[in-house]
């Protein structure tokens, strides 16, 4: 009973640094990469799109990872709980944004997930291998429109979710993300070789790499803005509970660091990846959504072991899927777990359940319900993204920001030095954007693409 009671008081640590980067790495790394990012350049003119996106996320992106680390480890507590205890007062609500977010992105990105799934048995039967572009586009249509077996895989994906977060921090999602890391990017790099010197194929390189700054508009940089919080799980504190796991001694900015030079990384690999395959093939660019499952499909049909090479790939995605899902999962568990002294498994298939019944009118929104506009003329599905990514996420970074720069600046420059006892000199220009550039820059973008002046 004596190590019972001391577990319960000693927070959950991660097992090693590497581990929380592959983790935290993890949670970043996931749909928003390899399915939203080359359909959100497609749709937005490519270079330029990759070079507003890079420029945010190595400015705010990069500071606001670092400011959520920073308000984890420093309360070890969870999304709520920690504002709840460094200073109370409203602060909690924006805690309670993050857990609303969580909700809301997890029901849609578990039907996408579910899609991954899906295409992986798909691969597995053959019904992949056909080279005609337009067959494939077919496939999808019909599948994503169906009404009840994308939820069966939905179903399985948030159960899958649901198991991994009840076995814990350490054991499930440390573990996960170590294998899934590098496998992932040995793939990619032999598909993207595939990809690129398909005939025309460099057309898609050139569409990704030469920016063309005419067609710019403030919906574009919104549009990266949102995209950056997603890929980098900001802004909902996703990167304050797992930060909240830190141990003392581990370096905060050096993990940011590396977190967000991985998630570009793989983004900028999937666009290399998926848009020359759509130049190749024909395809138009701002197809939206349905780009990485309609075009990969038909790079794999031209390889040798193609469909082998195609289940493969999928796996890897519902892999990196569910690592990013499990911190979504996590952010409204650790809650339950700390404030509101649920146990893990309770909390785990509770939310889980209640996140799968929000789920469902989004992938209805692909069939049945696609033209029933909920709110400002968007379906379910749209609703649920726009709330989430392109609100609730820069609404939450920018308040983040606020309460580093402002709130808790003296203690957040010792947490950074914690671990070896010294400020690094470029505190003050963190400090800058904290205070000034991130929430001012974050209103102005967020005002100007919702076109309020
Ligand atoms: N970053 C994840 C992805 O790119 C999604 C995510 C968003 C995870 C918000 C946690 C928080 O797929």
């Amino acid at each position: 009973q004596y190590e019972v009671c001391k577990r319960m008081m000693k927070r959950e640590h991660w097992g090693s640094r590497l581990g929380f980067i592959l983790a935290a790495a993890g949670s970043a790394v996931g749909l928003g990469n390899i399915w939203k990012f080359p359909y959100m350049a497609g749709e937005n003119g490519g270079g330029a799109f990759l070079v507003i996106y890079l420029a945010l996320v190595f400015t705010i992106g990069i500071s606001v990872m670092l400011a959520e680390f920073v308000i984890g480890r420093m309360s070890e507590k969870n999304a709520i709980g920690a504002f709840a205890k460094l200073k109370g007062g409203l602060w909690p609500i924006v805690g309670l944004f993050g857990v609303a977010a969580a909700f809301m992105i997890l029901s849609f990105y578990s039907v996408v997930a579910g899609w991954t799934l899906s295409y992986m048995i798909k691969a597995v039967t053959g019904a992949l291998s056909i080279e005609d572009p337009a067959a494939l586009g077919d496939i999808f249509g019909s599948f994503i429109s169906d009404t009840t077996s994308p939820l069966i895989f939905h179903a399985i994906f948030m159960a899958l979710t649901i198991f991994v977060v009840l076995s814990g921090v350490g054991a499930g999602i440390e573990r996960a993300s170590k294998i899934l890391m590098p496998a992932l990017f040995a793939l990619l790099i032999v598909l993207i070789v595939r990809s690129v010197t398909l005939p025309g194929g460099m057309e898609g390189v050139a569409f990704l790499l030469s920016p063309d700054f005419s067609k710019v508009t403030w919906a574009t940089v919104s549009d990266a803005l949102s995209q950056a919080f997603f890929s980098l799980s900001l802004g909902m504190g996703a990167m304050i509970t797992y930060g909240s796991y830190l141990a003392k001694k581990e370096n905060l900015p050096g993990s940011a660091g590396w977190v967000t030079l991985l998630d570009s990384a793989v983004a900028v690999l999937a666009g290399l990846l998926v848009l020359p395959a759509v130049f190749a093939f024909g395809f138009d660019p701002s197809a939206g959504p349905g780009l990485t499952f309609i075009t990969l499909p038909a790079v794999f049909a031209q390889m040798p072991f193609g469909s082998f090479f195609a289940f493969l790939f999928f796996l890897l995605l519902a892999i990196a899927a569910l690592t990013s899902a499990v911190s979504i999962l996590e952010v409204v568990v650790a809650y339950f777990v700390d404030d509101r002294g649920i146990n893990r498994k309770t909390a785990a298939v509770v939310l889980g359940f209640v996140i799968f019944l929000l789920g469902i009118p989004s992938s209805l929104s692909m069939g049945v319900m696609s033209d029933v506009e909920i709110l400002w003329g968007k379906n379910f599905f749209d609703l649920m993204d726009f709330v989430s990514s392109s609100l609730l996420l820069p609404i939450g970074g920018l308040l983040i920001s606020l309460f580093v720069g402002w709130i808790v600046w003296g203690k957040a420059q010792e947490e950074i030095a914690a671990h070896n006892g010294i400020v690094p000199i470029w505190i003050g220009a963190w400090g800058l954007i904290v205070k000034f550039v991130a929430p001012l820059a974050i209103a102005f973008i967020l005002l100007k693409g919702l076109g309020v002046f």
